[in-house]
This record gives structure tokens, sequence and C-alpha cells, in this order.
């Protein structure tokens, strides 16, 4: 079957993020979405400029409208931003048949209403999984996951740019505008950053949540919105004294009135997990009523993170356009006739680090025995203690942390070590994994 061609509007942070993240993955991208996926079109403002990622086979225009228009192109992803030429854009491509995807949050939230019925009424897809919360699956979890229930509230960290100002003004003191002109260097603010700093956009975002939420039409003027830029490092650091941390929250929240629909810095417990997302990551959650709380975390911008969202959007238009329509989404996520044969490994070829506790004779020489066992096996350590022996035993007890190694010749080092005259017993193992 031919590829789908794609004509991505936009080369800056996500345009090439989208770019690379589908030519790295073409492979299993393809597998999953059932037809080659082939970006055949590009359009930039300044097309000599160079980009971060390969165009080498990409058509690379100036005018979007060329793309929209172009009758071989099946999918138009709009990533330039902003809410008039974007709006332009993504109207004259829906207008000419074309399936839509976008990570522009500021256009969803102010047109998305105008522009979903104009999908409908061609029947086209829009797909704005990157609009909320970078790379966090989050429309699919709500719109999909949780369509069981009944949405009680929503509160999440929703804006990468902010979230990362606040973590080093707290964590090294950082100046401002100092960790803003960062957060612009690294791709993570708006073109205009008033918008992060000030919780518009976050505020586009939470009326996207909130309408997937609550079944209610985007209304991002009724949002009400507080943005960063007015707390100090003496606010961070009393909150830090009452035990508190300060968060620039969305919240939504059914009520008996109405819903709730608030962008402002907010203080949170310190032991709350959401209070421990730092830096550019974001976190969203959600009450339902049958589910109770979930959690949902990851990079809330960037190139890869946010292509991530934009790359699956993609995908399920493909599916659409390609798959039965009895069975869209393959079971198994890749096409039954795409599965790959890699072996399982048995835990033999694992490898990971281990945390290990033994009893032993509290006279010299037991260590050395140990500790030479494990080297002859590779296994290097990282750390060891000893603990004197309780008043009613005779034993030490020896913990031991290693570096990573391979689980087969953990096993052979700890048959050696149990079959020391002076270790008692087995040895405990915990399997240590720093999840970074
Ligand atoms: P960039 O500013 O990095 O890229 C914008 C691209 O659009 C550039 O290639 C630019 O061309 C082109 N462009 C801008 N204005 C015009 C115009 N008037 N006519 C034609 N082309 C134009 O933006 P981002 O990639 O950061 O953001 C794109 C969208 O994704 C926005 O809606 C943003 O809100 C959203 N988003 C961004 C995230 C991020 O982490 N950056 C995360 C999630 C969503 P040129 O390069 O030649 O200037
Ligand atoms: N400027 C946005 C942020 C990009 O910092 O969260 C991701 O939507």
């Amino acid at each position: 079957m031919k590829p789908v061609k794609v004509g991505v509007l936009g080369l800056g942070t996500v345009g090439s993020g989208t770019v690379n993240v589908l030519q790295r993955n073409a492979d299993e991208i393809s597998r999953r979405a059932g037809r080659g996926i082939e970006v055949s079109h590009a359009t930039a403002r300044d097309i000599n400029k160079k980009r971060a990622c390969d165009i080498s086979n990409i058509t690379v225009l100036a005018d979007p409208n060329e793309v929209v228009s172009n009758a071989d192109i099946d999918i138009v992803v709009e990533l330039i931003g902003g809410d008039t030429l974007a709006k332009e854009l993504v109207l004259k491509a829906i207008d000419n048949g074309k399936h839509v995807v976008t990570a522009n949050k500021a256009l969803i939230a102010k047109h998305g209403n105008e522009i979903f019925a104009a999908a409908q009424a061609k029947g086209v897809m829009v797909a704005f999984e990157a609009a909320v919360a970078g790379g966090i699956p989050i429309i699919k979890a709500i719109r999909e996951g949780l369509a069981g229930n009944s949405i009680e509230w929503l509160a999440g960290i929703i804006n990468g740019t902010g979230n990362f100002i606040l973590t080093e003004m707290r964590d090294k003191g950082r100046d401002f505008a100092d960790v803003l002109a960062e957060a612009q260097a690294l791709g993570y603010a708006e073109a205009d950053p008033t918008f992060d700093v000030e919780g518009i956009d976050a505020a586009h975002k939470l009326t996207i949540l909130a309408s997937i939420a609550f079944g209610i039409p985007l209304q991002f003027e009724a949002a009400y919105t507080e943005g960063i830029s007015k707390v100090s490092q003496d606010d961070v650091t009393y909150a830090e004294e009452l035990g508190y941390r300060i968060k620039h929250l969305g919240i939504s929240r059914r009520t008996a009135e109405g819903i709730e629909l608030r962008v402002h810095p907010t203080l949170i417990p310190e032991r709350r997990l959401i209070a421990n997302v730092d830096g550019v990551m974001n976190a969203v959650l959600v009450q339902g009523d049958a589910v109770g709380p979930t959690l949902y975390y990851g990079a809330g911008a960037g190139a890869d993170p946010t292509a991530s969202a934009v790359v699956a959007d993609i995908v399920d238009v493909v599916r659409v356009l390609t798959s039965d329509p009895e069975n869209r989404v393959p079971h198994l996520a890749f096409q039954a006739d795409a599965l790959s044969d890699i072996p399982v490994l048995p835990i033999e070829k694992i490898e990971t680090a281990y945390y290990l506790r033994m009893q032993a004779e509290d006279k010299p020489g037991v260590l050395a025995d140990v500790t030479r066992i494990l080297g002859e096996k590779e296994i290097s350590i990282e750390a060891i203690i000893q603990k004197e022996p309780m008043p009613d035993s005779d034993k030490a007890n020896i913990i031991i942390l290693t570096h990573r190694v391979l689980e087969n010749n953990m096993n052979k080092a700890l048959s050696e070590v149990e079959a020391l005259n002076s270790i008692q017993g087995e040895v405990t193992r915990i399997r240590v994994e720093s999840l970074g």
C-alpha cells in the first residue's frame, strides 16, 4: 500500500521533532499504523534556515497554502502556532478534505468549536493530543480510558516553562528572567512567553481538558487566569517553611453551581506527588467517580516529547484511513501481520543492580571471602555495611549494594557465597532499579 502523505506546517521545535521521530521510528510506526507515513512537504517562513531535522527528502515551501491545497497530501500537521494564520490554514485544509493534526492549544481553546463543526461537516479528523501537557497522552486517557466515569475534578501542572521557572527558583535560587531565557533557548516557551508566565497557555490547555472531562463547549474566555510572574523568591521560601510547594495549577471542578475553570499559583502540601513534579515535567490528576484519583506524568514541552503526541495522532488518523473499520486499533497495538519475533529474555540474561543481605560469622576473613567471590564473577560493589550481631545472636548482618550485573553471574556468585561455612542460610536478594 502507498505511504500516507503528510504535510507539516512549521519546522520549528515541534515540527523538527515530529520529522525526526517519524524518520527515526519509521519501521515501528508503520507496523503500528499498518502503512508507511511519508512527510512529503513542510513549510517554514525562512526556507533557507538550517533545521534540527533531516529535510533532504522533503519539499520545503514558504507558503503553507501550497500544502493545504496539495491534492496528494492526506494529513496536514499544523505546527506554526497562533490563532490567525493557523486557523485559516486548518479551516482551508478541512475544506479541502484533509485530516488535521495540531499541537496548537490557543487555536483549539479559542476556535475549536468552529473547527470541529467544520471537520464534522467534511467527515475529516482533527486530532490535538499534543496541545495539552506535551507528551502525556492525557486527552486519550480522559476521552477513552476514563469514559466510564463521571469526572469530578482535575488539576494539573500544565505549563512546562512555568514549572521549570518555579523549580529553578526554589532549588537554585535563580532569577526569574534568567530561567525564562533558558526555557526559551530550550524551545519550551511559547513564541510570546507572556503566554507561559501569565497563565494564558495553561488556561488554553485547561479549557480543552474541562471540555473533554465535563462535556461542555470550549470556552476559554470564561477561564480565570493568573500567572506566576508575581511569585517571589520569598513566597517560595516561606511556603517551603510551612511544608508546602508553590505550583502553577490549572484546576477544573464540577460543582452544583457549575464548572470551576481556574489557573493560578497554588500552595500544595509537599508530600503530595504532584508537589514533587519538577522542571519541565507536567502532571495531571483526574478524579473519576468510579476509578478514584489517577495521575498522569511526563514531559510537558520540548521537541521529542511533543512530537511523541503529534505522531500518535498521525498514527490514529492513518489507522482510520487504512485498517478495517472494525479493527481500527490493533489488539496488540501493532498490526497482526507485523508482530515481531524478538525473543523474551529469561531472567538469567537480565542485568540489574542488587541489594544483598547475608548472615555471617563475626570473624576475620569472612567479608574478604564474600567480596572475592563477587569480584571473580565481575560483580562490582557500590556500598557495603556490616551490622554488629544482635545480643541474642552470634551472626552479623552483611549488607551489600552492587552495581548492575548479569543475573546469571549473580546466581553463580550467590551459590558460592551460600556454600561458605561462615555464611548461614540463604542470601536475601532484592533487585535495585534506578528507573532513571
Ligand atoms: P516554533 O516557533 O519553534 O516554530 C514555528 C514554526 O512555524 C517555524 O518553523 C516558523 O518558521 C513557522 N512559522 C511561524 N510563523 C509563520 C508564518 N507566519 N508563516 C509561515 N510559517 C510560520 O514553535 P514551536 O514548534 O515551539 O510550536 C509550534 C506549535 O506547537 C505551537 O502551537 C505551540 O504552542 C505548540 N506546542 C509547542 C510545544 C513546545 O514544547 N515548543 C509543546 C506543545 C505544543 P521559521 O522557522 O522559518 O521561523
Ligand atoms: N510553552 C508550553 C509549555 C509548551 O511550556 O508548557 C507546551 O505546551
